[in-house]
């Protein structure tokens, strides 16, 4: 087997790979408890998928700008401009399939061979992989030491000439953390002195559990905006991950180079998908959050049940809906790491999580509470009895 130098080392997706594992299992009947996905399982709004069938039904099917509709765009740039601060025409945004689409347009678009791109661990997986995808090089900067907040005076130390990008993602996925605007001050200080880009993914931002703010790293000033790119995508706010729709918001000729990506691999994202994002944004706010609502009441459940656990410690989620979980006191006696905690979790108690150790994060395991409150607690009283009968 041939394949590229650039492709030798990237990794598959933990996430997607056990998820699939945990589905092949319940589809043969096995009772597993599903811990490990990151989509909401709630259903997509019907309002949105009214649009989407009206769309096909009106022959909307073809090929669209490869920007995205017109409509569409007008709607990003308002929500933009309302929600996040920012002024953006449609020659800024790009409409792409899912976000993750938009990260990787542009890490193609803007990394040499030769580039570094800085990651903060514990870092989405996909990061690290699109990353090598393009050649360029992940340099992670370790925020465990710093209860998994941005050290600025830590990623300083990693800016060389290299330099070509940042990452961050706030609400977090793993830890759930959201940055403060003080924190996004001084990295965005940081990163306009030393002209690097930044890509802030935030998709997770509606899920956030008060007091605490999203903030958008590029509405703090006109310097910041211009080096970064703003992602976000509807699929964990409105239930459509399988719609594939995610965005960007960006320089007008950075935004450009990224759509080059797009023109030449992709086209365009889905035409109904569009349409069905068009109602999306468009939905009443209160359908929005009475799923957010949801998420609250599981976060508690978990958070209670987990501190039962004796031995088990965890990072208070502020947005997002994972709980990371420090299993650390087990690991080195019992287990050798997270990954064997996570199949043995698995394989012989039938519940689905994901080890922290393929996110830069060893010795953590995430539990996603996007599911039933009566998945959380078959899983995690599974959890529990795993380490009763094995520690
Ligand atoms: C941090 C983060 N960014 C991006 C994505 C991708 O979302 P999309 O479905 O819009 O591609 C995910 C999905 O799990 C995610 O967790």
């Amino acid at each position: 087997m041939k394949i590229s130098k650039r492709f030798a080392n990237v990794g598959d997706s933990s996430t997607l790979k056990i998820t699939s594992l945990a589905k092949s299992m319940k589809s043969k009947n096995i009772d597993v408890a599903i811990l490990a996905a990151g989509e909401p399982d709630f259903d997509t709004p019907d309002k949105i998928k009214e649009e989407a069938i009206k769309a096909i039904k009106e022959g909307f099917t073809g090929y669209t700008a490869v920007r995205g509709i017109n409509e569409l765009l007008d709607l990003i740039c308002e929500k933009f401009k309302r929600e996040n601060g920012l002024e953006y025409k449609p020659e800024n945004i790009m409409v792409s399939t899912g976000a993750k689409q938009s990260i990787y347009n542009v890490l193609q678009a803007l990394c040499d061979e030769d580039s570094e791109i800085i990651l903060l661990a514990p870092y989405w997986v996909s990061y690290i992989e699109m990353v090598k995808m393009t050649g360029a090089l992940p340099v992670v900067v370790d925020t465990s030491v710093d209860n998994f907040r941005i050290n600025v005076e830590r990623i300083k130390e990693k800016i060389n000439k290299k330099t070509r990008m940042i990452i961050i993602n706030s609400p977090n996925n793993l830890t759930g953390v959201v940055y403060t605007e003080k924190e996004l001050r001084e990295l965005a200080d940081l990163i306009v002195e030393h002209n690097i880009y930044c890509i802030s993914d935030e998709i997770y931002e509606k899920i956030i559990y008060s007091p605490n703010k999203h903030y958008s790293i590029a509405a703090l000033n006109n310097n910041i905006k211009d080096l970064t790119f703003t992602v976000n995508g509807l699929s964990k706010t409105y239930a459509m991950t399988g719609w594939r729709i995610g965005y960007l918001g960006g320089e007008r000729k950075l935004v450009e180079k990224a759509l080059m990506v797009q023109t030449h691999s992709t086209s365009c994202t889905s035409s109904i998908s569009q349409k069905a994002a068009v109602a999306a944004l468009k939905l009443d706010e209160r359908i929005v959050n009475s799923m957010i609502d949801e998420f609250k009441k599981r976060r508690e459940f978990l958070m209670k049940k987990v501190e039962n656990i004796e031995g088990l410690n965890y990072v208070q989620p502020q947005g997002a809906f994972y709980l990371f979980v420090d299993f650390r006191n087990f690991i080195g006696k019992k287990f050798k790491d997270s990954e064997e905690i996570c199949t043995r979790l698995l394989e012989d108690y039938k519940v689905a999580v994901i080890p922290g150790g393929a996110f830069g994060a060893e010795g953590f395991v995430r539990i996603s509470y996007a599911a039933s409150m009566s998945e959380i607690e078959k899983g995690i009283d599974r959890i529990e009895k795993f380490l009763k009968e094995n520690v």
